[in-house]
């Protein structure tokens, strides 16, 4: 089964073809990062504008990649939320007009859910119960999955996310956007010795990453900062604080609740620093997707489509865009 899966949610126009919800076929990502990166930061109202340039070349192409014809086609699956409400609706209304034109089933995509499928996408299946740990750049969430589609969130950030918060020290320390592929860069080849805060939010599977924001802002307006290597030092002592956190978060509650496996996803799961600390210290196994499937994409979203539409839950052409949808 092929589905099209199409993701308008932020500053990325994606659009791919994954068939059996494991094997991607293709996978195109408009990325909008240079027309952002002049502002410091997403703005909103040009990302939609961009998006509505972009939507139909890159679906086009997806179809093309993946050497397939709309006949070959099953079903569309659309994120509709979380994020961003002018953007969302691009995606959501040209996949009901591509749906209406092509008499091709519909279902609406919860972003963070689809985040979670990239993990199907990794060569390997994950197995139930296990422990989703979501890490973008508006979300740091801790959810217990018992089985495809049924979810318990035992935990999210109180402040900044997890990617939110690398994008805030990037800019902190003068790296540029997007902040996380920065930090990491700066943070290569360094031993991390400032000392920076951790949140534990102990007896919680919360977070928190504002203090530890605070505290690199004073460093970084201390007379330490004019030492040269401050910069490598500081991106690396703040990536490691963050890196500390969530996985000894994560750890901890996998044991609590049992789970099988530990799987992440989200934007700051492309993190090396993360990728290394969680799979060295985690008793139980770790899966992350591909880097380049962590950040957004529409092949997760077709993944997820497809667990959907195989127990038959469609959406109607009523479907509306929900900016602050959550995962239940
Ligand atoms: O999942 P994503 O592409 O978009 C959202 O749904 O938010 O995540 C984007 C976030 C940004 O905050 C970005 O700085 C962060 O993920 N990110 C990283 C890395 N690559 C992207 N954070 C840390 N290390 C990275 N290598
Ligand atoms: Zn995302």
């Amino acid at each position: 089964m092929k589905i099209l899966g199409i993701d308008t949610s932020c500053d990325d126009t994606a659009a791919a073809i994954v068939e059996d919800g494991t094997v991607v076929l293709s996978n195109v990502v408009a990325s909008q990062i240079d027309i952002h990166r002049r502002y410091g930061g997403i703005v909103p109202e040009v990302a939609s504008r961009q998006h509505l340039l972009s939507i139909l070349p890159v679906i086009e192409n997806a179809i093309k990649n993946a050497q397939t014809r709309w006949a070959d086609i099953s079903g569309i699956a659309v994120t509709s939320g979380p994020g961003l409400a002018g953007c969302l609706l691009v995606g959501v209304s040209v996949a009901k007009s591509i749906s209406l034109a092509h008499n091709l089933p519909l279902v609406s995509i919860n972003h963070l859910e689809g985040h979670i499928y990239a993990n199907w996408l990794s060569g390997r299946q994950p197995e139930f119960p296990c422990l989703c740990l979501i890490v973008s750049g508006g979300h740091s969430d801790l959810v217990l999955m018992e089985s495809h589609g049924k979810f318990q969130k035992l935990g999210q950030t109180r402040d900044d996310a997890a990617g939110e918060a690398f994008d805030k020290a990037a800019r902190i320390l003068g790296l540029g956007y997007p902040g996380g592929p920065a930090i990491e860069e700066a943070a290569k080849d360094t031993t991390p010795n400032l000392p920076l805060p951790r949140a534990w939010l102990k007896g919680t599977d919360d977070f928190s990453f504002s203090g530890l924001k605070t505290a690199l802002l004073h460093l970084a307006s201390s007379s330490t900062a004019s030492i040269p290597s401050f910069v490598s030092q500081a991106a690396a002592s703040f990536q490691q604080a963050v890196v500390e956190v969530l996985s000894i978060k994560t750890i901890e509650a996998a044991k609590r609740t049992r789970v099988k496996q530990i799987i992440v996803s989200g934007g700051v799961a492309a993190n090396r620093a993360l990728r290394n600390f969680l799979s060295h210290n985690s008793p139980l196994p770790v899966l992350f997707p591909p880097p380049h499937l962590c950040t957004d994409n529409a092949a997760m979203i077709a993944a997820c489509g497809y667990f959907h539409f195989i127990k038959g839950e469609l959406s109607r052409y009523d479907i509306d865009v929900s900016p602050s949808l959550s995962l239940n």
